[in-house]
């Protein structure tokens, strides 16, 4: 009773309640909807309609949550093609697409589903459908049979990533499903932040700023992104993570179906989790990033390592066996052009050389490699035996750790948390190839001064 009188009280659902005529949860060809009207879910989760953001005039058709009294839209179909009065219709055109028109365009729509695997007898016969499921799902089925999608709106997402949905890239059609931020609080148009899992290293997502990375989670490790601690397994999400030869996925379950969280990256370049807490306080954050200084992207160059505790010293160190590349800059607190081996160290390949960096978010995977099946012991072997490899650690943090991952190249943006993070073992004896340079280096700066 309590939660339906706080309902009743916002202007919004009082404007859900009186306004709107529709209330299935399908849209059929016969069946259109127009400015004004709403889908609702069977468990009355969520509501489609056409919605106008706050401070804003134009109409969009989207997806907010039915139950909760905020206006919070998660999904928006014409983000980027508004209608600017109240004439906009949602229809099943011919073909049997989801089409948007306004007054004025009647021939060519605003927006369409532009599915291929339609049947054009189902859209002739009318039996196209378009349901909104209780996951926030609206779906396109080509015919009577419900057990073939021709488009569904997870596989669109745009600034929200709701429970069951699904985040990552299909390996064989190089299809990507990624969140990208609003333009601003009354743009829900294509914004410039977008929140993509990357898969030219090992499996990481990646916090975008149009085409410059701001900040990763660093790869899985089985129990979460090593780059997001506050992210422990608990009995409210089940996570399910998923990488093989078709497909690298992550899709946050949640077991309390009447439990509100969504994952979204905002327009100011923050991505998080928020959930529902009724009683006044909203939306409530759960984690989110980037967070403190050390999760900004490469801030300490290659082989170095950004420490958050050392907040009255500078934030950037070198890792065991590293030095400053160039001093004058560090000293002027300037890390971003990171560090080189120190002289003197022992020449690779003679003998053991790592010293072990706690607590550590692992770096860029660009150049790793994992293999599920070594023991950390093999791992170590296997870097030992390559003069290339420049760290190694566990794949896999569960219990007492498994698998095992290598770097075969510069190691970028480690950091080091209070809690959280793991075990990283960097490669502190010299490559031969680097001493190499480094000395032709000197030489010719030596010779041009
Ligand atoms: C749609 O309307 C047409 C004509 O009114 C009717 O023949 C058809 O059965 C209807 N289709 C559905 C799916 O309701
Ligand atoms: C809408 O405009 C008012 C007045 O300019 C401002 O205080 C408010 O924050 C705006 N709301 C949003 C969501 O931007
Ligand atoms: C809405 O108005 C803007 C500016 O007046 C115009 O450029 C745009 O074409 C209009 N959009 C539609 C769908 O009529
Ligand atoms: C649908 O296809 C048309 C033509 O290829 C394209 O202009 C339009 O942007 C597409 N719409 C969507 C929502 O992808
Ligand atoms: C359309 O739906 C009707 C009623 O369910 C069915 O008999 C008919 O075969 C369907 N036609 C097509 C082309 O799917
Ligand atoms: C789900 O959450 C609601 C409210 O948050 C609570 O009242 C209910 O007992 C929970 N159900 C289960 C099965 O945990
Ligand atoms: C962006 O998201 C963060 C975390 O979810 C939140 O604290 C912040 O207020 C949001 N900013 C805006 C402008 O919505
Ligand atoms: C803080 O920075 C200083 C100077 O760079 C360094 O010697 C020290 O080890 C750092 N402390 C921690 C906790 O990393
Ligand atoms: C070292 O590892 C790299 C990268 O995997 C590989 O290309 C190279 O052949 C290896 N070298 C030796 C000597 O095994």
């Amino acid at each position: 009773m309590y939660h339906e009188i706080k309902l009743l009280s916002s202007s919004f659902v009082l404007f859900l309640l009186f306004q709107f005529s529709t209330s299935t949860d399908t849209i059929t060809s016969n069946q259109s909807i127009k400015d004004g009207d709403i889908v609702i879910s069977n468990a009355k989760s969520f509501a489609l309609g056409f919605f106008s953001p706050d401070n804003s005039t134009k109409r969009y058709v989207g997806i907010w949550y039915y139950k909760v009294s905020e206006q919070t839209v998660v999904w928006v179909a014409n983000r980027d093609s508004p209608i600017n009065d109240t004439s906009g219709i949602l229809s099943i055109d011919r073909t049997g697409n989801l089409v948007i028109h306004d007054r004025r365009q009647n021939n060519i729509p605003l927006w369409s589903t532009n599915a291929s695997a339609l049947s054009a007898a189902a859209a002739a016969a009318n039996n196209c459908s378009a349901q909104l499921l209780d996951s926030g799902n609206l779906v396109l089925f080509p015919g009577d049979s419900k057990r073939v999608v021709a488009w569904q709106s997870f596989d669109y997402p745009t600034n929200t990533m709701l429970p069951d949905m699904k985040l990552g890239a299909d390996r064989r059609t190089g299809l990507n499903w990624f969140l990208t931020s609003w333009k601003s609080r009354e743009d829900p148009g294509t914004g410039e932040y977008s929140y993509k899992m990357d898969l030219s290293g090992l499996p990481e997502f990646f916090l975008y700023k149009g085409s410059d990375p701001v900040w990763r989670t660093g790869p899985w490790n089985g129990l979460r992104w090593s780059g997001v601690p506050a992210m422990n397994p608990n009995s409210i999400f089940n996570v399910i993570y998923v990488d093989n030869d078709d497909e690298v996925s992550v899709i946050y379950g949640i077991h309390n179906a009447s439990i509100f969280s969504r994952l979204m990256v905002n327009e100011t370049g923050i991505v998080g989790r928020l959930t529902w807490h009724d009683g006044g306080r909203g939306w409530v954050g759960f984690w989110s990033s980037p967070k403190d200084t050390c999760d900004e992207y490469n801030g300490c160059g290659a082989y170095g390592d950004c420490d958050p505790r050392n907040a009255s010293d500078f934030k950037c160190t070198c890792l065991p066996g590293f030095e400053p590349k160039s001093a004058r800059d560090w000293y002027m607190r300037d890390g971003s052009g990171g560090c080189v081996r120190k002289r003197g160290r022992q020449v690779c390949g003679s003998g053991d050389g790592f010293v072990k960096v706690t607590n550590a978010k692992l770096p860029d995977t660009l150049t790793a490699r994992a293999d599920q099946k070594l023991g950390i012991k093999a791992c170590k072997e296997l870097c030992l035996s390559n003069c290339s490899c420049t760290a190694y650690t566990n794949a896999d943090i569960r219990g007492e750790g498994s698998g095992c991952m290598i770097w075969y190249g510069e190691l970028v943006d480690t950091r080091e948390y209070t809690n959280g993070g793991q075990d990283l073992y960097p490669n502190i004896r010299s490559q031969k190839r680097v001493i190499k340079i480094g000395g032709w280096w000197q030489l010719l700066q030596r010779l041009s001064l």
